[in-house]
C-alpha cells in the first residue's frame, strides 16, 4: 500500500473488552447450554420508545410521503423546532440560545469529532476509570494524555490535578462508576479550568437520571462555565434513542471562535440528524412525552436500587445507581475484575462488565447496568446471592 498510514492507531489499546466478554460467554454456553445467561453488563437500553415519540415519528414519516411536507436535507445544525425546545426546557434560565445548540446523531460522534477543533499539541486530561471514547479519539490524533485518578476517596469525581491540561473531559453522571457530581466539586473543576486556561468537554449523556435536587444537571449552572465549557448530551439513554440516533452539543458564545468553527466543521463533514429522529426528540418536550420518558427512567432507577441493595446484601461494596443507571462495585477481596467476571458467569450464569475495561482506575471493580427487565434484575440478584 502506498499511502503512509496513521501510525497513531498502533497506540490504541485493542478494544477487546466486549469481544472478550462475548468469547467467554460463548465458551460457557457451549459447555452449559441449559443455563439461561443473564447479561447485566449491557450499556444499551431495553425499554421501547415512549408512545409520544413513536406517534411523532409516524407523523414525520407521513410528512415525507407528501410533496408539500416532504423533508430532504435539513439544516446542518438541526431544526429550529428542536433547538428552541432544548434552549427553553433543558437550559431554562441559563441563558443558552438555540444558536448555541447543535443537533447531531448522538454524543459519541460529537465527542469524537470535537477533537477537530483543537491543535494536536494540546495536553489532554482524562479521568480514569472512564468511558473509553475520550482516550481513543485523542490517541488517534497522537495527543498526550494525562490521566486523572478518580477513586472512592473523592466519590469518583477526581482529584483536582497539580498540573495543567489544555482540554479536560468530565462525565457526570458517570459511566462506568454511576457517580454524580456536586455543585461544589463541579465549581472546583471550573475554577481549575479558568486557572489553567483549559476547555472542559462535559459529557452529560446521563443527565436525565439525576434525581437528587441539589445536583447540577448542566455544567452551565456553574458560574463561569460558559467561558470554559462545551456540553454534550444525548437522547440515547434519556429516551431510548440508541437505535434512532439523536443528541446535541452546546457551545456557548463566550467560547469565542469555537462555535463558528464547529459550525464550519459540521457543515463540511456532517449532513444533519434525520428529520424523523429530530421530530421524535422534539416529542420528548411535550407534557406527555416528558411524563412517559421519566417513567422509563424511573423504572431503570428502580432496577438500579434493587441491584445496589442486592450487591450490598451479599457483602459487596457498591456505589452509584442513585442518579445514574450504573452500579460500580468492588470485587471480593483477592479477585481481579476478570476473575470475578468468570466466577459470576460460571457459578451464576450472570454476565457483568469487568472494571479494568474502563482504564487503569477500574481494576478491582465491576459494573452492572440497570438496563434490563425487572425479572432479569431480580433473578440475577437471586443467583448472585446464592454464589
Ligand atoms: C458517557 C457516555 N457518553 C456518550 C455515549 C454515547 O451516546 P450516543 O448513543 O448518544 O452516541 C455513551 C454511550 O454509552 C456514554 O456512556
Amino acid at each position: 500500500m502506498r499511502p503512509a498510514l496513521n501510525d497513531n492507531f498502533s497506540r490504541l489499546v485493542p478494544s477487546y473488552l466486549f469481544s472478550e466478554i462475548a468469547a467467554r460467554q460463548k465458551v460457557f454456553s457451549a459447555a452449559h447450554p441449559e443455563v439461561k445467561i443473564i447479561r447485566m453488563g449491557i450499556g444499551d437500553v431495553t425499554r421501547p420508545l415512549a408512545p409520544a415519540v413513536i406517534e411523532a415519528m409516524h407523523r414525520a414519516v407521513d410528512d415525507c410521503a407528501r410533496p408539500e411536507t416532504f423533508h430532504g436535507y435539513g439544516p446542518e445544525h438541526g431544526y429550529a423546532f428542536l433547538r428552541e425546545r432544548i434552549a427553553q426546557q433543558d437550559y431554562a434560565g441559563l441563558g443558552i440560545g438555540p444558536d448555541e445548540i447543535f443537533i447531531s446523531d448522538g454524543a459519541k460522534s460529537d465527542l469524537g469529532n470535537l477533537v477537530d477543533l483543537f491543535d494536536d499539541r494540546n495536553v489532554i486530561g482524562i479521568p480514569t476509570p472512564v468511558y473509553p471514547v475520550y482516550v481513543d479519539t485523542n490517541l488517534m490524533r497522537g495527543r498526550t494524555i494525562r490521566y486523572i485518578d478518580c477513586t472512592e476517596a473523592d466519590g469518583f469525581t477526581g482529584q483536582i490535578p497539580d498540573f495543567p491540561v489544555d482540554i479536560l473531559y468530565l462525565c457526570y453522571p458517570n459511566n462506568p462508576t454511576g457517580a454524580a457530581i456536586s455543585r461544589e466539586k463541579l465549581s472546583a473543576w471550573v475554577d481549575y479550568a479558568h486557572a489553567n486556561g483549559s476547555v472542559i468537554i462535559y459529557d452529560s449523556a446521563y443527565e436525565a437520571f439525576i434525581r437528587e435536587p441539589s445536583l447540577p444537571h448542566s455544567i452551565f449552572e456553574i458560574e463561569g462555565a460558559k467561558e470554559c465549557a462545551i456540553e454534550v448530551r444525548s437522547y440515547s439513554k434519556t429516551a431510548g434513542f440508541t437505535g434512532i440516533r439523536c443528541g446535541y452539543t452546546v457551545i456557548p458564545k463566550e467560547l469565542g471562535p469555537l462555535g463558528a468553527m464547529w459550525e464550519r466543521r459540521q457543515g463540511c463533514k456532517f449532513n444533519g440528524a434525520s428529520y424523523i429522529s429530530q421530530r421524535g426528540a422534539a416529542a420528548i418536550y411535550t407534557p406527555e412525552g416528558r411524563r412517559q420518558v421519566r417513567a422509563d427512567i424511573d423504572a431503570y432507577l428502580e432496577n438500579a436500587a434493587l441491584i445496589r441493595s442486592g450487591l450490598e446484601a451479599i457483602g459487596l461494596h457498591a456505589t452509584g445507581g442513585e442518579n445514574a443507571p450504573y452500579i460500580w462495585a468492588r470485587t471480593p477481596e483477592g479477585m481481579d475484575s476478570w476473575k470475578f467476571f468468570d466466577l459470576c458467569l460460571e457459578k451464576a450464569g450472570v454476565v457483568i462488565t469487568p472494571g479494568c475495561g474502563f482504564g487503569r482506575g477500574g481494576e478491582g471493580y465491576f459494573r452492572i447496568t440497570a438496563f434490563n427487565s425487572r425479572d432479569n434484575v431480580c433473578e440475577a440478584m437471586q443467583r448472585l446471592k446464592a454464589l
